[in-house]
């Protein structure tokens, strides 16, 4: 005997989601102004990755430094590490939230410039950016 299959029901609300004559809510400041990723990401044999380009030494400039300028915690900038993003071909490679702006950068005199011009005054290091172009 075989069983017939019914679509599922759609969900019903039993209460709207918000009273009809109250303010919408506003969206929370964000919890940093800022954050940045650096792809850390280490590939096995001699495949080409972030981690072979010495992207770690670049995240802990980068911590050292956005720590030493009082630009670290809550309201200011956030420094993570991440895993492949996929510009490997572009590494190694950080990112700049909210702005979404892609860097690639060679020493620690390229990780100063970005913590002083782009995380403290907002202006985007020109000379960094990755070619839109390049992805894995
Ligand atoms: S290994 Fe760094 S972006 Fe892919």
């Amino acid at each position: 005997m075989s069983k017939t299959l019914r679509p599922a029901e759609p969900a019903v609300l039993s209460a709207p989601l918000a009273a009809p004559n109250q303010p919408k809510a506003e969206a929370a400041p964000p919890y940093y102004e800022r954050h940045i990723f650096f792809c850390l990401n280490q590939r096995k044999g001699n495949e080409e990755c972030c981690a072979q380009q010495h992207a770690e030494a670049g995240f802990d400039r980068c911590k050292s430094q956005v720590k030493a300028a009082g630009l670290s915690g809550p309201g200011q900038v956030r420094v993570n590490k991440a895993g492949c993003m996929d510009r490997c071909a572009a590494g190694p490679v950080a990112v700049v939230y909210p702005e979404g702006v892609w860097y690639t950068y060679v020493d620690a005199s390229d990780i100063d410039e970005i913590v002083e011009s782009h995380l403290k005054n907002g202006q985007i290091v020109t000379r960094l950016l990755i070619p839109a172009y390049l992805g894995r």
